[in-house]
C-alpha cells in the first residue's frame, strides 16, 4: 500500500530530529545523587581516600572531596530553595540552560542566582564525573573499548595514550583555575576543549560554540587538585593523574552522551 508523502516526510522529519537531539535530549534521573526531598547530597567517591595513591594522596582528596566540591553542594540547595520549580529539573539540563535568556526568564532566575548556580552548579557535576572517571592507578592503556569507540579515537588522536596526552596538554595550558575535557561534539566528533573555573562544556552560550559539547573525561586542574602534593607543578600531576582514568567510564559516558542519556553520566 502506498504512503501518503505527508507520512513518509513526518516518519523523515522525526527521525532526523532525533538525530539532530540525540546529543541534547536530558531525561530526569535526578544526578548527581538527588535526595528525594528536593536537595542533592554529594555523589559516592568510588574509592577510598587513599585509593588514589600513589597519583592522588589521601589528604588531598579527603580535602577535595569534603571541603571544596562539598560547599558547592549547600550553595545549590540554598539557592534551589528559592525556586520550587526548578527542583524538579535534572541538573544537568540546569546547568546546561543557564546561558539562555528564555530559561532564566520563565524561571525568573535573578543575574546573582544564575551566577551561583553556574559556579556551584557546575562544580557539582564537573566533580560528579571526576569522581567517577577514576580508579585504581594503573599504567596499562585500556584493551576493552567497543570497536566504534577505539576507531573513533584512532582517527582523532591516533591511540587511547596520545589521547590522553592531548588532553593533559590542553590542560596544562589552562590560566588559572578550570578543567579540560574529551567531549562529545553535537557532530559526533570527539573534541578537547577547556573551560575557566566551573563551567562545563555543556553551559550553552555561555562557553564558546566550539566548546560545547557533552563531556566524557574530565581533569579537575584547580589548584586544590593537586597543590599539596605536586605543589606548583601541574604537569607532574597530570601526568599521574592519567593513570587513573577509568576507561569503562569513559566507554560508558561514550554511549550515554550518544544516546542523549546525559543526566546518567553524573550518577
Ligand atoms: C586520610 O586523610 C584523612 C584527613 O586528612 C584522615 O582523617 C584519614 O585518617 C586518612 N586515612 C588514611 C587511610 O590515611
Ligand atoms: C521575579 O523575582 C523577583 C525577585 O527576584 C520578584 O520581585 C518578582 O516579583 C518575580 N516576578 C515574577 C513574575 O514572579
Ligand atoms: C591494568 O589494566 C590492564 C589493561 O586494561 C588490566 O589487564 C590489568 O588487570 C589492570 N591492573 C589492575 C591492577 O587493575
Ligand atoms: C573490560 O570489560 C569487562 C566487561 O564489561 C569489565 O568487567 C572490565 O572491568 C573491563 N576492563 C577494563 C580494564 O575496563
Ligand atoms: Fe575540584
Amino acid at each position: 500500500m502506498a504512503r501518503p508523502a505527508s507520512v513518509v516526510l513526518t516518519v523523515a522529519l522525526i527521525l532526523m530530529a532525533q538525530r539532530v537531539c540525540s546529543a541534547t535530549r536530558l531525561p530526569s534521573r535526578g544526578c548527581p545523587t538527588f535526595t528525594g526531598t528536593n536537595t542533592y547530597a554529594s555523589p559516592p567517591l568510588p574509592l577510598p581516600y587513599d585509593g588514589y595513591m600513589p597519583a592522588i594522596d589521601n589528604e588531598t582528596m579527603w580535602l577535595h572531596y569534603n571541603r571544596h566540591a562539598g560547599g558547592a553542594i549547600t550553595v545549590v540547595n540554598t539557592v534551589l530553595a528559592r525556586y520550587p520549580a526548578l527542583q524538579p529539573l535534572p541538573l544537568a539540563y540546569l546547568v546546561q540552560q543557564l546561558g539562555s535568556p528564555t530559561f532564566v526568564k520563565k524561571y525568573n532566575i535573578s543575574a546573582v542566582d544564575v551566577t551561583l548556580l553556574r559556579n556551584n552548579g557546575g562544580s557539582m557535576i564537573n566533580h560528579a564525573l571526576f569522581w567517577r572517571i577514576m580508579t585504581t592507578y594503573n599504567t596499562s592503556t585500556p584493551t576493552n573499548l567497543t570497536a566504534e569507540l577505539a576507531q573513533k579515537i584512532s582517527a582523532t588522536w591516533g591511540s587511547p595514550a596520545v589521547m590522553l596526552d592531548a588532553l593533559r596538554s590542553a590542560a596544562g595550558t589552562v590560566f588559572g583555575s578550570g578543567w579540560a575535557w574529551v567531549v562529545y561534539r553535537p557532530d559526533g566528533s570527539l573534541k578537547i576543549v577547556t573551560t575557566p573555573n566551573q563551567d562545563n562544556p555543556l553551559m550553552r552560550k555561555i562557553v564558546p560554540a566550539d566548546v560545547e559539547g557533552v563531556p566524557l573525561v574530565g581533569v579537575d586542574v584547580w589548584e586544590h587538585a593537586y597543590y599539596l602534593k605536586y605543589r606548583n607543578v601541574r604537569l607532574q600531576y597530570l601526568a599521574q593523574w592519567g593513570y587513573l582514568v577509568d576507561w569503562k567510564y569513559v566507554q560508558r559516558n561514550y554511549d550515554l552522551a550518544k544516546s542523549g542519556m546525559i543526566d546518567s553520566i553524573y550518577c
